[in-house]
């Protein structure tokens, strides 16, 4: 953790339930929606919005979707994760990397190299997020964008303390704190869809709770 991320936080912030190695937990693939239909739309809705034409993607802690919709016109989709059946399984990415972001947070790639990272319901299993940010504004190109979205389920074993120790109305700002923190990434908007009806087709509509809510928080590269 770099000086200015233990002013603000403690080592003991970032620890996990399960501390072994990630690639323990993610090494039998998981073909499975962590969101229902209607919260995956919005999150396409996002991507579509916010990721501009013939961009080079980076999908940061991908899996089996990346969540772009077929009509965005797109140059490349590099899938970064920890599990090779599920980016193989991604018929959207162009490239894969199999990389611990907790093991090693520098991002294989050359500076300036994509027009846009994403990073899908995946923020809260990252032990060194500020560190994984200034990376990210590393090789994003001078007018790039970074997106991240994120829900309240999660595989708690993995998650750090701190995400599960703060509320849900305030991990956007947890989130937009990684971000400053990492000095080389600024805010520039946030959204949060919540509230609205879970879809008839969903496994959990019985139960009569709300659609998975989404959260979006996203940054441009510090000049
Ligand atoms: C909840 S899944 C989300 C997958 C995908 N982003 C999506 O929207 O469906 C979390 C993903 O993060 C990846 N992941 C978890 N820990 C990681 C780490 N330490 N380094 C890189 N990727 C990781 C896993 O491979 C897994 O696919």
């Amino acid at each position: 953790m770099n000086s200015l991320t233990l002013k603000y936080f403690n080592e003991t912030d970032f620890l996990r339930d399960d501390q072994r190695a990630d690639s323990i937990f993610y090494s039998n693939p998981r073909f499975v929606n962590h969101l229902d239909s209607l919260a995956l739309s919005t999150v396409e809705n996002i991507y579509a919005r916010l990721i501009p034409k013939e961009a080079d993607i980076l999908d940061l802690m991908a899996g089996p979707d990346s969540h772009l919709k077929e009509e965005l016109v797109l140059k490349s989709v590099t899938g970064l994760g920890l599990n090779k059946d599920e980016l193989e399984a991604n018929t959207q990415l162009s490239a894969i990397i199999i990389h611990d972001l907790n093991e090693d947070y520098s991002l294989p790639f050359n500076n300036h190299t994509f027009d846009a990272v994403i990073n899908t319901v995946s923020v809260d299993y990252l032990i060194r997020p500020v560190d994984v940010f200034s990376e990210v504004g590393r090789v994003l190109r001078p007018d790039g964008i970074f997106i991240l979205l994120f829900s309240n389920r999660m595989f708690p074993p993995k998650a750090v303390k701190i995400w599960k120790n703060t509320l849900e109305k305030d991990r956007i700002d947890l989130v937009k704190k990684f971000i400053t923190l990492s000095e080389a990434l600024v805010v520039q908007g946030y959204s949060e869809s919540k509230g609205k009806p879970r879809p008839e087709d969903d496994k959990y509509f019985k139960y009569g709770i709300p659609s998975d809510p989404i959260y979006a928080v996203w940054a441009s590269v510090k000049k």
